[in-house]
């Protein structure tokens, strides 16, 4: 009985924007939870979701995983009998441990995770709250506030004031105020820096508000603030532990969409070239930051270092990561001395505290 292998949910794609992403960090987990010692304690059953939210059992998930997911269009009828929940609890009964490797909408924001904790299984990162605060940047950032933690200057707005006139003068009076330019505007539930803009005057920032207001009926606008880009990722439920730091030096103005997904413009240095006190107060925020939302299991803390004023502010948490190869969250933990395969299986033992 002691000798039976976990059976691991993996569950990919989505429909979200890093969909892609998602079958790449897939398929980096699912290796190392078939690589090594691991074969005899793990059994990975893979679950992919395209990107009209169909569920797709082990034989077409795995030629996903190999191929990419341009077949599924060709070769196979999306017939509703396929889809969504019916599907999902077929593959429930055999499964021992979720393990959500999404991005975005419906799998880093507290929704799959209802569904995984309706199963009655465990699962991998945090729960429905830490899932939620994470991905809502005006909640996170409410609930860091509430624990004094450091942070940028921040308004927040909503869809809803770009509606009326008086309501939107007056936002644009209280940002140019509590703010000034240049500032950032962000849709407070999407990630990967999508609807994000810097307004560096009045008219971009009405165009930065109305791009983000037709994303998201939440939205934040922060100062913006020179500094250096630091990431710390978190580990654990009971006993979390924090990894060494790691800085992002992106070649762009700031770390957008393309910048972050096309390759060559933004380089990943770990450890980050700081000193030693700097490094420390990275881990130790990191670790407040994840308690004051309620993130446990993985995450990562990203940071801005303000090196001339000495100052750390969080920028944000990501409840689930990029684990791609090259992605900065089992690099980390690499350079602190576990490698992928212990960490994918003390991820999964996270689940089960
Ligand atoms: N207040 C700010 N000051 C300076 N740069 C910022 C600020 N906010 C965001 N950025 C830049 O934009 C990037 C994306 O912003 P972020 O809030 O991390 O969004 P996402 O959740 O989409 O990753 C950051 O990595 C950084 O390069
Ligand atoms: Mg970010």
């Amino acid at each position: 009985m002691s000798n039976r292998l976990t059976k691991v949910g993996v569950v990919f794609g989505g429909m979200s924007r890093e969909h892609s992403v998602s079958i790449k960090s897939a398929a980096t987990v699912i290796n190392a939870l078939r690589d090594g010692e691991n074969k005899q304690k793990f059994e990975v059953i893979s679950i992919y979701i395209d990107r009209k939210g169909i569920w797709w059992s082990s034989d077409i998930s795995e030629r996903v995983l190999q191929e990419g997911s341009n077949f599924l269009n060709d070769q196979i009828p999306n017939t509703s009998s396929l889809k969504g929940l019916t599907k999902l609890l077929d593959e429930t009964a055999k499964i021992d441990v979720w393990f959500p490797v999404l991005h975005g909408p419906n799998g880093e924001d507290g929704t799959i995770q209802g569904l995984f904790k309706l199963t009655g299984k465990p699962f991998v990162g945090s729960g429905v709250l830490g899932s939620a605060l994470g991905m809502d940047k005006l909640a996170m950032k409410a609930a860091f506030a509430k624990e004094q933690l450091p942070q940028v200057t921040y308004c927040k707005a909503y869809a809803r004031d770009l509606l009326n006139k008086e309501n939107l003068s007056y936002l644009i009076h209280q940002i140019e105020s509590e703010l000034g330019y240049p500032c950032f505007i962000k849709p407070a539930n999407l990630g990967s820096s999508v609807g994000i803009s810097k307004a560096y005057n009045q008219t971009e920032l009405i165009t930065g508000l109305t791009l983000a207001s037709k994303l998201d009926q939440r939205m934040v606008i922060e100062k913006s603030i020179k500094a250096r880009e630091l990431e710390c990722a978190v580990l654990g439920k009971k006993n979390i532990a924090a990894s060494c730091v790691g800085e992002v030096f992106c070649k762009t103005d700031w770390y957008n969409y393309d910048s972050k997904y096309s390759g060559n413009s933004a380089e990943i240095i770990i450890p980050a070239p700081i000193e030693g006190h700097i490094a420390k107060k990275v881990r130790d925020l990191s670790l407040l930051a994840c308690n004051a939302i309620s993130a446990e299991g993985i995450a990562r803390v990203d940071f801005f270092y303000e090196e001339n004023k000495d100052s750390l502010l969080i920028n944000e948490i990501n409840t689930l990561p990029g684990f791609t190869s090259k992605s900065m969250y089992p690099m980390l933990w690499a350079a602190s001395g576990i490698n992928l395969s212990q960490l994918v299986a003390r991820l999964i033992e996270s689940a089960k505290e």
